[in-house]
C-alpha cells in the first residue's frame, strides 16, 4: 500500500515511466503522426506499452477494431516471434495502410491476418482464422457491441487467456452516474458485467482511456 494515500499518479510519473522505456519503434511513431490529423482513434501510447507487455508468451491473438494497426503493432512486437494476430475491421482503406506500417516494423505478412468485415458478422460466419483458441483478445471497436463481442469470443478463448478492452473509463464518463449517453451506458454495463463474471478475474487499469484486463479461468 502506498505511504501517501492521497497520492494519485500524475503527468510527471507518466513522463518518467515513458523515459525509462525503450525508444518507440519508428513505425509506431509514424502511425501516431498519421492518425492524429485524420482523427483516427487509436489507443494511448501508455496503453500500447501495456498491450505489448501482456502479449508476451501469447502466440494467438484476436483483435476487434484495427484502424491503422497501432494496437496491432504493439501486440505483435510483444508477442513471441512466431506469434500470430487475427484482426477485424470493415474499413479496408485503414487496414491497407496498417499493413505498410507493420511491414516497416519488420512484421512478416503471415503473422497478421486482417478480416475485412463487421466483427459480429465475421464471428457468425465460418471464417477459419477466427476458430481459435486464442491466448489474448483485444476489444476496441463499437462501444455498444462490446458485450456481444465478448459473447462471441468466450468460446474461442484458451484457458488462461486474457481479454483486454479499451475505453472502459471513457474519459471519466463511465464513473459518472449522471451520464446516460449510449456509449457511456454500454461501457458501464460491460464493465459491471465482466468484473462480476465468475469466469474471469478482472480489473480496470486507469491507463489511457481505461483498460479492462480479464483473465479467463476457462
Ligand atoms: C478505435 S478504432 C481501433 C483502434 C485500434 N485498436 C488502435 O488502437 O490502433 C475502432 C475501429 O473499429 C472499426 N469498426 C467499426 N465498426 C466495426 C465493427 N462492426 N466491427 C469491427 N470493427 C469495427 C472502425 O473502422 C475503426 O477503425
Amino acid at each position: 500500500m502506498k505511504n501517501d494515500r492521497g497520492w494519485l499518479p500524475g503527468q510527471r510519473d507518466v513522463d518518467w515511466i515513458a523515459e525509462l522505456g525503450r525508444p518507440i519503434e519508428p513505425a509506431l511513431a509514424a502511425i501516431e503522426a498519421a492518425a492524429l490529423p485524420e482523427r483516427i482513434p487509436i489507443v494511448d501510447r501508455d496503453s500500447g506499452r501495456v498491450l505489448s507487455a501482456l502479449a508476451a508468451g501469447r502466440r494467438r491473438i484476436v483483435e476487434v477494431g484495427t484502424a491503422y494497426g497501432y494496437s496491432t503493432l504493439w501486440l505483435a512486437l510483444g508477442q513471441p516471434a512466431d506469434g500470430t494476430i487475427v484482426t477485424i475491421d470493415p474499413d479496408r482503406s485503414r487496414t491497407d495502410l496498417a499493413r505498410g506500417w507493420w511491414r516497416q516494423a519488420g512484421i512478416a505478412d503471415e503473422r497478421i491476418t486482417v478480416i475485412t468485415a463487421k466483427a459480429l458478422e465475421a464471428f457468425e460466419g465460418e471464417e477459419p482464422a477466427l476458430a481459435g483458441p486464442f491466448d489474448l483478445a483485444f476489444i476496441d471497436a463499437l462501444k455498444p457491441e462490446y458485450g456481444a463481442y465478448l459473447d462471441a469470443l468466450v468460446p474461442r478463448l484458451a484457458p488462461g487467456a486474457l481479454v483486454i478492452a479499451d475505453n472502459v473509463l471513457w474519459s471519466g464518463r463511465v464513473a459518472d452516474p449522471a451520464d446516460q449517453e449510449t456509449n457511456t451506458a454500454a461501457l458501464r454495463a460491460f464493465d459491471r458485467r465482466v468484473l462480476g463474471d465468475a469466469r474471469f478475474r478482472a480489473t480496470i487499469l486507469p491507463v489511457g482511456d481505461g483498460l479492462l484486463i480479464a483473465g479467463f479461468r476457462g
